[in-house]
C-alpha cells in the first residue's frame, strides 16, 4: 500500500505539504496541489482514515439509528441525512433498533464503540435506556422525529428536530368536519410515541374547533404498522355507529385502512371519506388520489444533520428543539371533487411540489 511518504517524493514535496493538499488545512500552490493530486492518482494512495482518526479523535462518521427503514417516510429521512452528511465529508453508519428499547441501547452502543463523531435517533417508545446511555458517554446526539420530554427529571435536554404534527391534524378534522362529517374516527398510532400523542391532540383540537364531541369510542390505536392499521379500521367500521369519515395517522396504517375498507366492500369517497397524515410517492396514484398530509422527510434529515454539526462545533450551545413545517395536501379522498384547487392556501402545498419547496418555507419554533 502506498504511503504518505511515498506521495510526497513522488511529487517532490513534503508530506505536510501532502497533508496540507489532503485536508485543505492551509493554502497549497495551484501547482504544488497540481503534483500531489497527480502522484496520488499515480500511485492509487488511499488516506488510512483509521489512522488520521487515532491523532484527530474524529471520525468524521455520523450514526444513525432508525426504526422501520422499509417506511418511505424513514427512507426520505435517511436520504436527506446521508445527502448533507456527504456533503460535509461525513460517512454513514445506519442501525436499525425496531423500535424496540433494549435493542435500541444495543445498537446505538455499537455505533458508538464504532467512534462515530455523533449520532442522530429516531427514539423507541421508551427511550430511557438510550438516554441514560448517551449522557454517560456524552455522546453528542440528537433525536430525530420523536420527541422526548423530560423536563420533569431535571436531565440536561438534548437537541431536537421533528416536524409539526398537532395542527396539521387538527387540519384534516376541521376540513373533513366542514365538508359535514360529524362522526371522524381516528386510526392512532402506536402509544408512547410523541408523534402519536400529538397526532391524537391535533384531532381533539379538530374536533373542538369545528364544534363536535369527542367520543373515545371513534380514536383506535393502530400500532403505525399496516396490520394495525387494518385492525383499528375494522374496529371503527364495527361500532354501533360507525364513523363517515376517517383519519389515519400515519402512512402505513393508511394502507391497512384501505385494505380494511377494500374487505368490506367499501368506496372512498362515497362510503367512508378518508384522510391521512403522510404523503408518500403512491399517494396519487390511489383512486381516489389520497388527501394527505405531508412531512418534509427528507428536510428533517438534513436539518438533523446540521444541528448535529452545531453541536460537534460547539458543545456547550444550548439544546435545540427545531420544529419543521409539514403541508397540507388537499386531494380528492376527502370528498372534494377531483380537481384540486388552482391556488393553494395558507399552509398548502400545491400539486406535485417538489421537496425543496419545503426549504423556503423552513424553521418552525427554534425553543
Ligand atoms: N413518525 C412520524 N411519521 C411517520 C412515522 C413515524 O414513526 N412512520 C410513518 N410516518
Amino acid at each position: 500500500m502506498p504511503t504518505m511518504a511515498d506521495v510526497a517524493r513522488s511529487a517532490g514535496v513534503s508530506v505536510a505539504t501532502v497533508s496540507h493538499v489532503l485536508n485543505g488545512t492551509r493554502p497549497v500552490l495551484p501547482a504544488t496541489r497540481r503534483a500531489v493530486l497527480d502522484a496520488i492518482d499515480e500511485l492509487a494512495y488511499t488516506p488510512n482514515t483509521l489512522a488520521r482518526s487515532l491523532v484527530t479523535s474524529r471520525t468524521r462518521s455520523i450514526g444513525l439509528a432508525v426504526s422501520a427503514i422499509s417506511n418511505p417516510y424513514f427512507t426520505e429521512i435517511l436520504q436527506g441525512v446521508e445527502a448533507t452528511a456527504l456533503e460535509h465529508g461525513y460517512s454513514l453508519l445506519l442501525a436499525d433498533p425496531h423500535d424496540d428499547p433494549r435493542h435500541e441501547r444495543t445498537v446505538v452502543q455499537l455505533l458508538h464503540e464504532r467512534r462515530v463523531d455523533g449520532l442522530i435517533v429516531a427514539p423507541s417508545a421508551d427511550p430511557r435506556e438510550l438516554l441514560a446511555y448517551v449522557r454517560r458517554h456524552k455522546v453528542p446526539t440528537v433525536l430525530l422525529d420523536r420527541l422526548v420530554e423530560e423536563s420533569a427529571t431535571g436531565a440536561p435536554p438534548l437537541d431536537q428536530v421533528c416536524a409539526e404534527s398537532t395542527g396539521p391534524t387538527a387540519r384534516l378534522v376541521t376540513h373533513l368536519a366542514g365538508l359535514g362529517h360529524r362522526r371522524i374516527g381516528l386510526v392512532a398510532g402506536l402509544g408512547g410515541l410523541s408523534t402519536t400523542g400529538e397526532r391524537i391532540a391535533g384531532y381533539r383540537q379538530g374536533l373542538a374547533s369545528a364544534g363536535l364531541p369527542h367520543d373515545e369510542r371513534l380514536v383506535v390505536h393502530g400500532d403505525s404498522e399496516s396490520t394495525g392499521g387494518e385492525r383499528a379500521t375494522t374496529a371503527l367500521l364495527s361500532l354501533a355507529a360507525p364513523p363517515t369519515a376517517l383519519v389515519t395517522a400515519n402512512n402505513a396504517m393508511t394502507i391497512g385502512a384501505l385494505r380494511a375498507l377494500r374487505e368490506r366492500g367499501l368506496s372512498v369517497p362515497e362510503d367512508i371519506a378518508l384522510c391521512c397524515f403522510d404523503d408518500f410517492a403512491w399517494a396519487d396514484l390511489f383512486s381516489p388520489r389520497l388527501t394527505a398530509i405531508a412531512q418534509p422527510s427528507r428536510e428533517l434529515g438534513a436539518e438533523a444533520v446540521q444541528v448535529l454539526l452545531d453541536r460537534l462545533a460547539e458543545p456547550d450551545r444550548p439544546a435545540r428543539t427545531v420544529r419543521l413545517p409539514s403541508a397540507f395536501v388537499h386531494r380528492s379522498s376527502c370528498g372534494c371533487p377531483e380537481e384540486p384547487r388552482q391556488r393553494p392556501g395558507p399552509g398548502e402545498r400545491p400539486e406535485r411540489a417538489e421537496p425543496s419547496e419545503y426549504r423556503t418555507a423552513r424553521k418552525g419554533t427554534v425553543a
